[in-house]
């Protein structure tokens, strides 16, 4: 299709019509969708719905066809809507929650699931996906810690280029690929006091080296679309921060999509001040880079007479409209406006064998490991006693799976008992007043008890904050009374965020599972009899006390940094708790120990011209087979700007048998050792730089090496 001859036959209200975005309620009542925001009547005419771009969230293949055909015969030229939904971690079949997927420390893996998500969400219809989220975060009261890929820029990076690779492929002409529109731009993480929708405040230097980063990296994979945040940077809302829309994405990172607003967030700049009313909102919109209006009516209410009044150039509208026609074309919705829409295929491959077996393997990289008293793996023999809120409860999808079939979801207790396991449930209030004399009997008379705590599917995820990170409900109460009458006890976290584990890590074995999906409980019975070894590793710090947040590994210095040893009170710390976390960044236990050889590096000064091998022998030294994962991080000693203690700039993950060495070898170049000024632009600086590799940040070996000019 040639776009810009359609754009000049395109009359002013079509245009503005390409900058709407609605639920697909408008067109048919019942449409069965998630919406995070209130479905509104917002106003508009039979004429304008029929002018709207595109549609937000769509059940079905049948809904899409239905919608689609109606829409096009009464468009005019026909141009096609273009559905959009947030397909986040599966469509139906549902896989780990981005943050457990992130523990995996396996990019493939992120995008096999982001694949298969794609082929199942295509055949209804959906033409891009609202995902990844590449929002750095370091504070886990935030609700949406749970759909993030943790607190290290360069996982996030990793992570978000892995799942825009594999929603579009490199052919979005191919009808069971979907379009990524990476969100919220930017630095919706970084919410003050971890309460969603809250102020951001960041300097250019913090946007610049590790909040942008994410975005980035999915612009440079090809991501089709940038959805905007509901928070202000530098005083003015993301949604029409020209700063970050014109400067950052169109100039320097070249970005070439759509833009879209969150759900209602150009209206909602009335409520930050920053306009006077909706005709000033619409007016902020097109001129500071937002192309798509979510849910609201800035644009197609107002638009016209700023542009009559001389205020907006109708240059900025056609931009915005030719590139939402840019993106249909690429999608080959104007060859065929039904693309993806297809019952059969549906049929064929929703649920497939294939990817309940892939929603298992993500499952069994992406639990953690985190404590291990020669407990497991257990034996088959032993008698296990059930306790706790989890024992029964299959909701296991996690937050954002609002397409997530839950008809093979299952409980622990429904696993333990098909595994064959001699189980008795015992109980699974959580107060402790529940338990009686019989109950105690149970647990004592058992081997192993096993311990299922956690958040509820709905205590994460968006407007889901909280200030406590305690185990709810008085969950550690419960583990107390447990661990006194247990001969051992096995405790299972599930959570859609790091939380306060101090009391359980007394147990004499701990998972951290997360929001695993479909296969949640089956991977986790499957780790605890040793059928998988577990792998996983924190992509975040947990910390020991809300007071500590935001806690992570990569801080800066400080002008007087706590000295482990010594005179310390002029020093940076709490009086009342450590400055580190129960678990850093890393940690994660297998079955399995792996020793350290020496690490070796083959040269103690370069110049920016030259590669420096990093080389180090790994063995495992234990009696099960493992998967290792080796980090290397880096120290920029002195800078113009104060550097990070330690950055991550490359891992390994690969399976060692028992007494096999593997020599891992990592290559660093200039480009690694950079960063990003005020202005987003790469400085490289000579100097002292730090090497340090080991198993997890508190856990490294270092050389030093000199970078110098030349
Ligand atoms: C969320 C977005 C989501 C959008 C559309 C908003 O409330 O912040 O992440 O993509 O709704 O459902």
């Amino acid at each position: 299709m040639d776009t810009k001859h359609l754009l000049e036959i395109m009359t002013f209200d079509e245009k503005v019509g390409q900058l709407l975005q609605i639920a697909p309620f408008f067109f048919i009542k019942h449409a069965d969708v998630e919406i995070a925001g209130e479905v509104k009547d917002l106003g508009l005419s039979r004429k304008d719905i029929f002018h709207a771009g595109s549609v937000l969230g769509i059940g079905s293949a049948e809904e899409m066809m239905q919608v689609q055909e109606l829409y096009m015969k009464n468009h005019r030229l026909g141009i096609p809507l273009i559905f959009m939904a947030d397909i986040i971690h599966g469509y139906e079949t549902i896989f780990p929650v981005p943050i457990a997927l992130a523990s995996s420390f396996n990019p493939e893996l992120v995008k096999k699931t982001s694949r298969i998500s794609a082929m199942e969400a295509s055949t209804a219809g959906i033409h891009v996906t609202f995902a990844p989220m590449a929002d750095l975060v370091r504070d886990p009261r935030w609700g949406r810690v749970v759909e993030s890929f943790g607190e290290d820029p360069y996982v996030n990076e990793v992570m978000v280029q892995a799942s825009v690779e594999g929603f579009q492929t490199h052919d979005l002409k191919d009808e069971r690929t979907v379009a990524s529109c990476v969100k919220h731009f930017a630095g919706y993480g970084a919410s003050e006091a971890g309460r969603d929708y809250n102020t951001v405040d960041l300097s250019r230097i913090q946007l610049h080296n590790g909040y942008l980063n994410g975005y980035k990296k999915a612009i440079e994979a090809g991501a089709k679309m940038v959805m905007t945040s509901f928070n202000v940077i530098e005083g003015i809302p993301a949604t029409v921060n020209r700063y970050l829309l014109r400067e950052v994405l169109r100039d320097l990172y070249q970005f070439k999509g759509v833009t879209i607003s969150d759900y209602d967030s150009l209206h909602q700049i009335l409520n930050h001040g920053c306009a006077e009313n909706d005709k000033e909102a619409a007016e902020r919109g097109i001129m500071g880079g937002l192309d798509i209006e979510m849910a609201s009516t800035c644009y197609i209410k107002h638009l016209k007479e700023l542009v009559d009044e001389g205020v907006v150039d109708m240059k900025l509208i056609d931009e915005a409209c030719l590139r939402v026609l840019d993106l249909k074309n690429d999608l080959g919705l104007f060859e065929n406006p039904y693309r993806g829409a297809n019952p059969a295929e549906a049929n064929r491959l929703v649920m497939s064998k294939e990817h309940l077996e892939q929603s298992l393997k993500a499952a069994y990289e992406s639990l953690i490991l985190l404590e291990n008293k020669d407990l497991l793996p257990l034996n088959k023999q032993v008698k296990v006693a059930l306790i706790g809120p989890h024992a029964t409860y299959d909701m296991t999808n996690g937050p954002w799976s609002w397409r997530g079939n839950q008809a093979h979801n299952t409980s622990l207790y429904d696993e333990l008992k098909a595994f064959g396991v001699d189980v008795i449930h015992v109980n699974d209030q959580v107060d402790v007043s529940s338990y009686k004399e019989h109950d105690f009997k149970m647990i004592r008379e058992a081997d192993v008890a096993i311990l299922a705590l956690g958040e509820h599917v709905r205590e994460s995820g968006e407007a889901h904050s909280k200030a406590s990170l305690r185990l709810p409900r008085h969950q550690d109460d419960l583990f107390h009374m447990v661990k006194e009458h247990a001969k051992k006890i096995v405790t299972i976290v599930t959570a859609g965020r790091p939380l306060i584990l101090n009391d359980v890590k007394e147990s004499d074995a701990l998972i951290y599972t997360w929001f695993l999906g479909t296969k949640h409980a089956l991977a986790v019975v499957h780790t605890l009899f040793g059928v998988n070894q577990p792998s996983g590793k924190c992509p975040m710090s947990f910390p020991m006390h809300e007071g500590q947040v935001p806690l992570y590994y990569n801080h800066l210095n400080t002008g007087r940094p706590y000295q482990p040893q010594g005179h310390n009170e002029f020093t940076s710390h709490y009086l009342d708790v450590p400055n580190e976390p129960l678990y850093t960044f890393g940690e994660g236990l297998t079955y399995t120990e792996f020793h350290y050889g020496e690490l070796h590096i083959s040269k103690t000064e370069m110049t920016s011209h030259d590669t420096l091998d990093i080389l180090v022998d790994i063995t495992n030294v234990g009696e099960h087979p493992g998967h290792e994962t080796v980090m290397l991080f880096i120290r920029d000693r002195v800078a113009t700007i104060s550097r990070p203690v330690m950055e991550l700039k490359k891992w390994q993950k690969f399976k060692l048998n028992p007494n096999e060495s593997k020599t891992i070898q990592f290559k660093l170049t200039s480009a690694d050792l950079a960063y990003y000024n005020q202005e987003g632009q790469v400085v490289i600086e000579p100097g002292w730089f730090d090497i340090m590799v080991g198993p997890h940040a508190k856990d490294v070996q270092q050389q030093s090496f000199k970078l110098i000019k030349g």
